[in-house]
């Protein structure tokens, strides 16, 4: 099965587990990412059995206007019932890797303000040891060459800025103004202890670690199928 055929999988799994579980007139939160897109997609039908959801981007948040979500802002909100994303690297405790797509801050903030993290990646995402995906850390800019160095030094790690797809010569900018670090060569056996620490460093916004915000519940898809493992 190829692995977008595994993405759609998982997705209508992730819309079946809402409809199941989570009574109407409740808020969602979106996260985003090619999973997730899959997932706004097959659950556009019921956007109405919510009273609306919160997005963790600007991408997202279009895409869920445009298929009849309401969407609040985070402010707006008390309670988010669950949240619902993808994972570029998922461990066996549910502690993630996330920010391939640089929306790492708000995903964070929305996972947060949620009693359950749904997570939906296949079977690819997983893996023992978190580090083998570069880790994303957003960051004021005018910290990032002092934030690279510290790093460098402290964890040994390889550091790049990560620049734009659209303009290759520009530097990625998140929906927040700031800008992305990948740190190669990390093996992750403390994730908990690393984002607290990494958090310490000034200029950083926000690292791509959720071990504090771990998984909840994981629908993963692989040749055999989708499983759900919750932790
Ligand atoms: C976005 O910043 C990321 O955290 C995504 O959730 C993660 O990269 C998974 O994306 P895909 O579903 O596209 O693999």
């Amino acid at each position: 099965m190829h692995q977008d055929e595994q993405k759609a999988l998982v997705a209508k799994e992730a819309v079946a587990l809402m409809l199941r579980e989570i009574s109407a007139g409740e808020i969602l939160g979106i996260g985003t990412g090619s999973t997730v897109n899959l997932f706004i997609d097959a659950l556009s039908p019921y956007a109405k059995h919510f009273r609306g959801v919160v997005s963790s981007s600007e991408a997202s948040t279009a895409r869920l206007i445009e298929k009849g979500f309401h969407v609040f802002d985070a402010n707006e909100v008390g309670n988010i019932i669950a949240y619902v994303d993808g994972a570029d690297e998922i461990n066996a405790q549910g502690h993630m890797i996330k920010g391939g797509g640089g929306a790492l801050t708000r995903e964070k903030i929305v996972a947060s303000m949620a009693e359950k993290f749904v997570c939906i990646c296949d079977s690819s995402k997983q893996v023992e040891v978190l580090g083998n995906f570069p880790l994303p850390i957003e960051v004021i800019p005018l910290a990032s060459a002092h934030i690279a160095r510290t790093i460098e030094q402290q964890l040994g790690a390889e550091v790049s800025i990560r620049m734009s797809k659209s303009r290759p010569d520009e530097k990625m900018i998140t929906d927040n103004g700031g800008w992305i670090l990948d740190v190669r060569g990390l093996k992750i056996h403390h994730p908990k202890e690393l984002e607290i620490e990494l958090n310490q460093i000034p200029g950083v916004i926000c690292n791509g670690i959720f071990a504090r915000n771990a998984a909840n519940v994981l629908i993963v898809s692989s040749q055999e199928g989708v499983r759900t493992i919750q932790y």
